[in-house]
C-alpha cells in the first residue's frame, strides 16, 4: 500500500504549482497558507520502483546522450495493449520532448499560415496557444453541456469540417478540462467526418491513467482511423512525471508519420533526455500497481469533493470526473463570473483554482479544481471554499 496522506516538499522541488512568485503573478496577493489546486500536476511522491530506477541511474554517475533503446518501445507497446487493448507496432513510435510542444509540431509539419485547425471547447489552452503563434486560425466547436455532461454538437461539427475544411482536428480524449470519457461510437463519428474533409485527427490521449468511471476507448481501437490519425501520449499525468519532459506520437500512416518526423528533424528532436526515458519504462513497466492505487485515493478525493459540495455549496455544481484529477465545477449560482470566483478563492481564502474562462472558450461560467492533492487539502479547501461561497 502506497501512502498518498504523506506530505511531500514542494517548495524545495521548485515546481510551479507551489512557487509564491508564480502564484503571486497568476493570482495576486494570496494568504500564507495557500493550497494550490490550479497547475496539472499531482502532489504525490513517484513509487519506489522508480525511485529505484533513477537511483541506479544516478549510481552509475554518467549522463551522456542516450537513445531510445529497445526497452522504451517495449514498454509503450505492452501499455498501450495491456492497459487499453490497442496492438501499435515499433515504427509507428517517436519519441518527443512532451506532448504540449508536440502539438507545436504537428502544426508546423501539416499547416501552413491561414490554414485552419479545429477542437471542441473548454479545452486545454495550449491546444489554442500552439496554433495561435503558427498563425493558424481556430475553430471552435463548442461542447453542449446535456444534464451536466458534454456532449459533441455533430451537427455544427460537420458543417464547420465541411466549411473550412481544417488541417488538423486537435481532440483532447479524455477530455480536459471536464474529465469526460468519449464512446467508443462518438469517436468513429468524429473519425468519419475528419476523413471526408481529409483532416487529421491529433487525439491528445494523456489523461487516459486515470480512469474513475467507465472504460477508456483509445481511438487506436478504429481501424477506420489508422491513415489519418496522430496519437499523443506519455506517463506525464498517470504518473506525474511532467518534469522529464518526455512523451510519444503514435502515427500508423507511413507518410503523416515521415512528414511529422521530418518536422521534429527540422527541429533536432532526436535523442530522449537520460531520466525521461528511464522513468517512462519503470512507469509502464513496474508501477502499475502505484496507478491503481494512486487513481482509487484520486476517486475518494472526488467523491468527498462532490458530496461535501452539494451538501454544502449549493451554488456550486460538480461535473461528475469520470477521468482525471480534474474536476470542472459550474458556479454561475454564485452570481460571479469564473475570474471573480477565482480571485475571491485565492485572494480571501488561499485556494487556487483555474478560471475556466483559461480554456479557450465557453469556459465562463466554471473554474477547474485541481484533486490530485493530499486528502487533508481537499478538506481543507472545501471549508475555505464553503465560507466565501457557501452562503452567496
Ligand atoms: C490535455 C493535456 N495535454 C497535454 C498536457 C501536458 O502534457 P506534457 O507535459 O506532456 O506537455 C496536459 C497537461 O495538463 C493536458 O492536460
Amino acid at each position: 500500500m502506497y501512502n498518498f496522506d504523506e506530505v511531500t516538499d514542494r517548495i524545495s522541488e521548485k515546481c510551479r504549482k507551489w512557487n509564491r512568485e508564480i502564484i503571486e503573478k497568476n493570482f495576486g496577493d494570496v494568504p500564507k497558507d495557500y493550497i494550490p489546486m490550479w497547475i496539472a500536476d499531482m502532489d504525490f511522491k513517484i513509487p519506489g520502483e522508480m525511485k529505484k530506477a533513477f537511483n541506479d541511474a544516478i549510481e552509475r554517475g554518467v549522463f551522456g546522450y542516450t537513445y531510445c533503446y529497445e526497452e522504451f518501445y517495449e514498454a509503450v507497446i505492452d501499455w498501450q495493449k495491456e492497459m487499453h487493448g490497442v496492438d501499435i507496432k515499433k515504427e509507428w513510435i517517436t519519441l518527443s520532448y512532451g506532448t504540449v510542444s508536440t502539438i507545436h509540431y504537428a502544426i508546423q509539419a501539416f499547416c501552413n499560415a491561414g490554414d485552419y485547425i479545429i477542437m471542441n471547447t473548454p479545452v486545454y489552452d495550449p491546444f489554442d496557444a500552439a496554433a495561435s503563434r503558427q498563425g493558424v486560425n481556430r475553430i471552435y466547436n463548442s461542447l453542449l453541456e446535456v444534464n451536466g455532461r458534454y456532449e459533441i454538437d455533430f451537427q455544427s461539427l460537420k458543417c464547420q469540417l465541411e466549411q473550412y475544411r481544417p488541417k488538423l482536428y486537435l481532440f483532447c480524449s479524455p477530455h480536459n478540462p471536464s474529465g469526460r470519457i468519449w464512446s467508443i461510437e462518438e469517436l468513429e463519428e468524429i473519425a468519419r467526418l475528419c476523413k471526408k474533409t481529409d483532416t487529421i485527427l491529433v487525439v491528445d490521449e494523456v489523461h487516459a491513467e486515470h480512469i474513475h468511471y467507465g472504460r477508456f476507448n483509445s481511438v487506436l481501437r478504429l481501424e477506420s482511423c489508422m491513415s489519418n490519425l496522430i496519437l499523443l501520449s506519455s506517463p506525464n499525468k498517470g504518473f506525474n512525471l511532467g518534469g522529464l519532459k518526455t512523451s510519444y506520437s503514435v502515427i500508423p500512416d507511413d507518410s503523416i508519420r515521415m512528414l511529422f518526423r521530418k518536422m521534429l528533424e527540422k527541429n533536432s528532436i532526436t535523442s530522449p533526455n537520460v531520466f525521461g526515458i528511464i522513468g517512462l519504462i519503470a512507469a509502464y513497466k513496474e508501477c502499475r500497481q502505484w496507478l491503481k492505487e494512486v487513481n482509487e485515493y484520486i476517486k475518494g478525493n472526488y467523491e468527498l469533493f462532490e458530496s461535501y459540495i452539494e451538501k454544502n455549496i449549493p451554488n456550486l455544481r460538480v461535473m461528475k470526473m469520470e477521468s482525471s484529477y480534474l474536476v470542472w465545477v459550474d458556479i454561475k449560482s454564485t452570481k460571479l463570473n469564473s475570474a471573480e470566483v477565482t480571485s475571491v478563492l485565492a485572494t480571501k481564502v488561499g485556494v487556487l483554482v483555474e478560471n475556466g474562462a483559461h480554456f479557450v472558450s465557453d469556459g465562463e461560467g466554471y473554474i477547474r479544481v485541481n484533486l490530485g492533492t493530499q486528502r487533508r487539502n481537499v478538506i481543507e479547501a472545501l471549508e475555505r471554499m464553503k465560507k466565501v461561497l457557501g452562503d452567496e
